[in-house]
């Protein structure tokens, strides 16, 4: 459940009426709601409760400092990519000890920034990774705390493009190879190993991958503990699906997903949870809006132009993915709709929102909102076509702020150098 409902005939956030943020900060626009932030953290975190997890919201899925300080108001930790991303965890006030740092590809400068900020937790993907971290921890005197990521060799049917955990992806250490990684790391001098960590992909719809791969993980705690080397954190990663398609869309709740990790955990209670959640949290708590520049008859297509692009919200264009497409006001009942494909204004046939998309009749100047586009949507924008990036608000019951203003495009412009020899 949400928080942007149709009241009085139009659609809101909260108590803010979309319109009104419109002529406020013009479009297109990121808008997000915190009580639905609110909802979504606490209803995933009690999904899990007898667990106990420590819920690092996964930045990546949105990393505005509002939304950040938000969750972190919650009790939120963070799971961050980057040194981007750990300063902004960091700036939001999720402090060191809540921040765990995953990724594949994590450069000498970013581990040393980790541990010279007190990181809960370093996972690392690889053993050129694990020599280099020692390295630096042994450079700088501490010991880094360590979980290996462990790709457990399973298809978490989802897009192609986001699924993480086959033996084919790049991510993560080889199931068969990690009693040896292990031993190698808790006889190294800068290493202690702390956990293990499993994330097998992003918008899973279905709970058997899930349970497929805790299962797998149980086991192989199980073994390397019998080897004599303990696993006492679980990082059982993010990934659950949201539903974007609401009317025929159904992924399982949280609670759902609650139950499968606690019945593969069971009797581990006592153990210490960590989960990563980023879309669950974010997807749903926002949306773009996005004004009707033009509507076009083209032979027997209708094209609704907007003011919004792919540079704004790629993921139909990358992942073909679906967003609802909601007029701001709300149709009567029983109005007639007609088939629109919905783009934007760039210049390439990708930028296109929606094909055949039944919507009541739209004019120029008519406000429309992509939902679920709370995740990977801002972050991922960029200024393709030199447009400038979207702003982001945020609402909170009947008040609203601007937790990023539009770029001015003497602030676009401001960035570029033109070399001396140029003149
Ligand atoms: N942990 C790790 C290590 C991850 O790589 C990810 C997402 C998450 C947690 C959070 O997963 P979530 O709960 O959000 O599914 N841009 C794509 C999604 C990419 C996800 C990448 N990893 C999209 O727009 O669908």
């Amino acid at each position: 459940m949400d928080h942007f409902l149709y009241r009085d005939g139009a659609l809101h956030a909260e108590d803010v009426a979309i319109a009104a943020l419109a002529s406020d900060v013009s479009t297109p626009f990121y808008c997000y709601s915190t009580a639905t932030l609110e909802r979504h953290f606490t209803v995933f975190s009690d999904g899990l409760k007898p667990l106990d997890p420590l819920v690092c919201y996964a930045v990546k899925a949105n990393s505005n400092l509002a939304v950040l300080a938000t969750l972190a108001r919650l009790g939120a930790g963070a799971d961050v990519v980057s040194e981007g991303e750990f300063r902004r965890a960091l700036a939001a006030g999720i402090p060191g000890e809540k921040i765990i740092f995953s990724g594949v590809g994590k450069t000498k400068d970013e581990l040393a920034f980790a541990l010279d900020n007190d990181v809960r937790q370093i996972n690392v993907e690889s053993e050129p990774e694990l020599d280099a971290l020692n390295d630096v921890a042994v450079s700088m005197g501490v010991r880094a705390p360590v979980s290996f990521r462990v790709n457990p060799d399973v298809d978490a049917k989802t897009h192609e493009k986001i699924s993480t955990g086959k033996a084919e992806n790049k991510f993560g250490i080889a199931y068969d190879d990690a009693p040896r990684i292990y031993a190698r790391a808790a006889a190294m001098p800068g290493i202690e190993v702390v956990g293990i960590d499993m994330h097998i992909g992003s918008q899973l719809t279905d709970l058997e991958p899930f349970r497929e791969a805790y299962t797998r993980m149980r086991a192989l705690v199980e073994r390397l503990e019998a080897e004599g080397i303990p696993v006492p954190r679980l990082d059982i990663g993010g990934g659950l699906g949201v539903p974007y398609e609401r009317t025929n869309e159904m992924p399982p709740l949280p609670t759902d997903y609650g139950k499968v990790v606690q019945e593969v955990f069971a009797g581990w209670e006592d153990r210490e949870f960590e989960c990563e959640p980023g879309r669950l949290i974010a997807a749903n708590a926002g949306i773009l809006v996005s004004q009707v520049i033009y509507v076009k008859q083209s032979g027997d297509r209708r094209f609704l132009i907007l003011d919004a692009a792919m540079n704004d919200l790629i993921r139909p264009a990358l992942y073909d993915a679906y967003h609802d497409i909601v007029p701001v006001i709300e149709p009567a009942p029983g109005t007639p709709t007609y088939e629109y494909d919905v783009v934007g204004p760039i210049c390439e046939s990708g930028d296109t929102f929606a094909k055949a998309r039944a919507l009541p009749e739209m004019r120029a100047g008519d406000l429309v909102a992509f939902r679920s586009a709370g995740a990977y949507g801002a972050v991922m924008s960029s200024e393709y076509n030199t447009r400038p990036l979207a702003p982001e608000v945020i609402v909170r019951g009947d008040d609203f702020a601007l937790a990023r203003p539009r770029p001015t495009y003497d602030d676009m412009l401001g960035k570029d150098r033109i070399p001396d020899w140029l003149g």
